[in-house]
């Protein structure tokens, strides 16, 4: 038998990451030591964290803590089985009934994470024949969920409902149509335009869809989202929101008709063909909606440090883009001076993450802050004062 040639038929891989190297855009895993807390340890440095999506300090709250605790005693760590084989637990309905009432809509499935619930969800409700009228800037799960339903792809300049209208002006009456769009945009942090797009859903007969995950538990009362905040109930056909971020734990749902969730039961891949929640997790996150509703005072704070940082950045100088939310992008420009900004802010004391192309446009790089309700106004004043340290050596700002 000839030697076999020695193959690296992953070679390329290696390569794609040199190219990365070069560019300056080669990202290293930040370990965080310890909690998710607003001054925390990662990579052996102590830092004020601007990084996080623990918008409310929920992943530490001791009434969330002691839910996952106590569920773990009583039921153990594991559901054992997808939801429709043996993995429904009582919890898991007491979850998707509570989440129903908070959302103010019939019903809830809840899934795996956020990315599952927008994927599992658009390509489930969708097929080829159908047309999914999506804006831009869209989450990449809501992106992976139209390219998995096969659907045609109509993409509108973003929060642009006069682009929307051309768009749907020329489809077919006949033809099924999805119009979807963030409640907030992950890296800009601003509103979507959901009054508008649902008032052209009404005009041309679309599903209206809402990816709410940055806006749960931070707009709208009591953190009902973007739905709440415009005043859109009943306009909006399919709501998704998620556990991940304000709620401080893990999961997405989505809210909407007791027709859409059990038909989501009955075909959303994600919820079909993957293990439900731990029982813990099922059970902080109901936590988080008592505390939700008894504390609302977390969700003001969460407002009052936002407008003392954002003001504080732009006072520096900085442009933050068009942010009407506690994400405020500080944007550099070219993908190496953005993580070079990054970089800089971390010796420094301050962890902001860099985010670069393909995640952004080649030419907004940027660092990326999120405020919490849980940072003192000291660890907001320490990390502006290092912002403006860093900036001005970097010649980003004057
Ligand atoms: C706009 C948006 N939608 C959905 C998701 C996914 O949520 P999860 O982290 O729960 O999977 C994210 C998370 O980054 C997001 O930013």
């Amino acid at each position: 038998m000839a030697t076999p040639v020695r193959r690296a038929p992953l070679g390329f891989l290696g390569s794609e990451l040199d190219t990365l190297q070069q560019q300056g855009l080669y990202r290293r895993l930040r370990i965080l030591e310890g909690e998710q807390r607003p001054k925390a340890t990662f990579d052996h440095r102590q830092v004020v964290n601007l990084s996080s999506n623990n918008y409310l300090g929920l992943t530490t709250h001791p009434r969330l803590r002691e839910a996952a605790l106590e569920a773990t005693r009583k039921y153990g760590v594991g559901s054992g089985s997808v939801r429709t084989i043996a993995g429904t637990m009582e919890i898991h309905m007491e979850l998707e009934r509570r989440l129903a009432d908070f959302k103010h809509t019939e019903a809830v499935v809840v899934f795996q994470s956020g990315f599952a619930a927008n994927a599992g969800t658009v390509a489930a409700v969708l097929s080829k024949d159908d047309v999914v009228v999506s804006d831009e800037l869209n989450h990449a799960s809501i992106i992976d969920g139209c390219r998995l339903s096969k659907a045609a792809i109509k993409v509108f300049p973003h929060k642009d409902p006069d682009a929307a209208r051309r768009v749907l002006k020329e489809l077919p009456a006949s033809q099924r149509k999805l119009l979807i769009t963030d409640g907030v945009f992950s890296m800009d942090g601003d509103l979507g335009a959901v009054p508008d797009l649902c008032a052209l859903a009404e005009e041309f007969g679309c599903i209206m869809m809402v990816d709410d995950a940055h806006a749960s538990g931070v707009f709208g009362k009591n953190g009902r989202g973007t739905i709440d905040h415009f005043n859109v109930h009943g306009h909006v056909d399919i709501q998704v929101g998620t556990l991940s971020k304000a709620i401080g734990s893990l999961g997405g749902y989505v809210a909407g008709s007791r027709t859409l969730i059990e038909f989501l039961y009955h075909h959303a891949r994600p919820f079909l063909f993957s293990t439900s929640h731990p029982p813990a997790v099922a059970a902080a996150c109901i936590a988080a909606l008592d505390v939700l509703t008894d504390e609302p005072h977390i969700i003001d704070r969460l407002w009052d440090n936002t407008r003392f940082f954002k003001g504080g950045l732009k006072a520096l100088g900085f442009n933050t883009g068009l942010s009407e939310s506690p994400i405020t992008p500080v944007i550099a420009g070219e993908g190496a001076l953005a993580m070079k900004l990054s970089d800089r802010l971390f010796q420094e004391g301050v962890f902001a993450q860099g985010i670069a192309f393909p995640t952004v446009a080649r030419d907004k790089a940027r660092v990326r802050t999120i405020v919490t309700a849980t940072h003192t106004r000291e660890e907001l004043q320490f990390a502006l004062d290092v912002f403006g340290k860093v900036g001005r050596e970097l010649g980003i700002i004057n």
